[in-house]
């Protein structure tokens, strides 16, 4: 064995054993393994956070942000299920059957049972795994579902939306031209139905159960706590009194979306208040990332091109951020590259483990905590949808290469402030371009580091970098998996389960 190999394996050992065991070796008995705490907000924009924009109240999220790293090229999907799918296997949904769109109620299907998910990773290493929350990665058979993966317990709700204080959810299917409504209840205490919940607003009913988790715990057993709120998604509900600290906001939609991000905040401060009196916080990781970019009409995702659905950076970058005592340069901005599939290797690696081979992921700590480090990521692939006609985008080093019809919606540069949701609007022309012409798909070429706008397309002035981008993109199409989507089924119907959205009809 070569001198390089055996110093390169000894690394690796010493990179394996916990970060906190590295920077305290006085404290290596079991509380070595940092808690991890992973907050993900639903549908919040670029511009709807107060690090990005001073009329948005979120003082929490800001002091956590201002006092960690601000990740500010931090990339999600498009949207929530494949998101969601990405942070839990770690894999580009295309990989998996899990792009194109979410998992809808009557759908028979859930994220691939043939994958070890990162709670699974994190029990093997130890740790007590909670989520509080929702779930949205399917629950047609008990295996879809939170307890059965890895988690030991789960509070929350397994749809991607519902009313934020009935908890009812209506949704409806269309099969051999007959429509099926459904309407149910969906919240639950493990596998157990908890119908105490009904009527109290999820914001708070997740902060309460996040609550009792930690302070009825040892700080001794390290903690992975997932913490997917519902909010900000519609419907627009919110107590009075947040919407009332936007009495300025004359949009009435985009007044209670304000609201709605004030007491998500209030949520995230009494979590770490409980960390902090339950003696975890010490020795804590806090993540907290958008699930996608802002929806056209409710968030704000100004200067960003675009919103939820789409590829360009208003539906894919994200307000983001980790926060840790354990940061070796707290107080910083990043401008890395991080993508949603990270999180899974970096927990992994903070816990002590190897993550897997074979995943899209890659460790960001210590790129993270160290610019004299080489990035941790160049690249990565924003999606890959083939459903109807192509549809991708990828990104290397400065450049994104977008193929298909993306749509032409743009930022507002009117609507910068807290005040308005940006209309979308029509700027026409580069969508029609076709840089390479012939039977190729469209393509456009921005830098997005110096046009983060995505304003300018250079795929006529830069067709060598189309060109290998094109091919690069092309690599990626033979780990393509077409989408899990089977056909709805009327057998979801919570007529069939007493009123309420439940596993066992596929
Ligand atoms: C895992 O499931 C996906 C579909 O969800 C499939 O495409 C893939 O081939 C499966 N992988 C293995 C190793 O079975
Ligand atoms: C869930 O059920 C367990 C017992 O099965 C109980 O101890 C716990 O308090 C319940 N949690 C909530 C949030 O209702
Ligand atoms: C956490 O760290 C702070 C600052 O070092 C210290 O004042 C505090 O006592 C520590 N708390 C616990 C529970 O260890
Ligand atoms: C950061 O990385 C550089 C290059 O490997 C190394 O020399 C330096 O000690 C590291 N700094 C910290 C604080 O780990
Ligand atoms: C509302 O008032 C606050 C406080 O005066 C101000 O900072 C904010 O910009 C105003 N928002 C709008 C949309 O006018
Ligand atoms: C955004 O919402 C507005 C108002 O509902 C609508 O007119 C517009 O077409 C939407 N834009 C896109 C790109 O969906
Ligand atoms: C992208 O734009 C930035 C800012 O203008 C510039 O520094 C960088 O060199 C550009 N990248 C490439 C590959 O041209």
């Amino acid at each position: 064995m070569s001198v390089t190999w055996l110093s390169v394996l000894l690394l690796s050992s010493v990179l394996e054993e916990p970060v906190s065991a590295q920077l305290d070796s006085s404290d290596k008995q079991e509380s070595a393994q940092p808690h991890l705490i992973l907050i993900v907000a639903d549908d919040l924009g670029w511009n709807d956070i107060s690090w990005h924009n001073s009329d948005v109240i979120s003082p929490n999220l800001g002091q956590l942000a201002r006092e960690g790293i601000i990740l500010e090229n931090s990339y999600v999907q498009p949207i929530c299920s494949p998101t969601r799918s990405a942070l839990m296997a770690s894999r580009y949904p295309f990989t998996i059957g899990r792009q194109n769109n979410v998992i809808k109620p009557f759908c028979p299907t859930g994220l691939t049972l043939n994958t070890t998910i990162l709670p699974q990773e994190l029990k093997k290493l130890g740790y007590d795994t909670h989520i509080a929350g929702k779930w949205h990665l399917g629950y047609c058979k008990w295996e879809y579902t939170p307890t059965y993966r890895g988690f030991d317990t789960f509070h929350g709700f397994y749809h991607g939306a519902q009313d934020y204080y009935t908890h009812i959810r209506t949704d409806s299917m269309e099969a051999d031209h007959v429509t099926t409504e459904g309407t149910g209840y969906d919240y639950r205490n493990n596998t157990e139905v908890d119908f105490a919940s009904a009527g109290d607003y999820s914001t708070f009913v997740i902060a309460d159960t996040v609550e009792n988790i930690i302070m009825s715990r040892d700080p001794a057993t390290p903690l992975f706590m997932y913490v997917p709120f519902q909010s900000v998604h519609n419907p627009m509900e919110v107590p009075e009194e947040y919407s009332n600290m936007y009495s300025n906001v004359t949009n009435h939609k985009r007044r209670m979306f304000l609201g709605m991000v004030t007491a998500m905040d209030d949520a995230v401060g009494q979590i770490v208040t409980a960390l902090k009196s339950s003696g975890h916080y010490n020795n804590s990781v806090i993540v907290f990332t958008t699930d996608n970019g802002g929806p056209n009409n409710t968030a704000n995702n100004w200067p960003l091109r675009g919103h939820k659905g789409s590829v360009w950076e208003g539906g894919t970058r994200g307000p983001a951020f980790i926060h840790s005592p354990l940061l070796s340069n707290p107080g910083t901005v990043s401008h890395r590259m991080v993508h949603v599939t990270d999180w899974y290797p970096t927990f992994v690696r903070l816990a002590g483990g190897s993550p897997p081979s074979d995943i899209d992921g890659v460790n960001q700590w210590e790129a993270l905590n160290n610019n004299s480090l080489p990035p941790a990521r160049d690249y990565f692939v924003y999606d890959i949808d083939r459903t109807d006609a192509l549809v991708a985008a990828i990104r290397s080093g400065d450049y994104k290469l977008l193929v298909g019809d993306i749509g032409h919606d743009s930022y507002d540069p009117q609507s910068p402030g807290a005040g308005h949701p940006p209309a979308a609007v029509n700027t026409g022309g580069s969508c029609k371009q076709t840089a390479a012409g012939g039977d190729l798909p469209t393509m456009q070429l921005y830098n997005i580091t110096g046009d983060p706008s995505e304003r300018e397309d250079l795929s006529a002035s830069q067709p060598s970098v189309v060109k290998d981008l094109w091919l690069r993109l092309q690599q990626e199409f033979s780990r393509y998996v077409t989408k899990d989507t089977p056909p709805d089924d009327a057998a979801a119907d919570p007529k069939n389960f007493g009123g309420v959205w439940s596993p066992g009809w596929c």
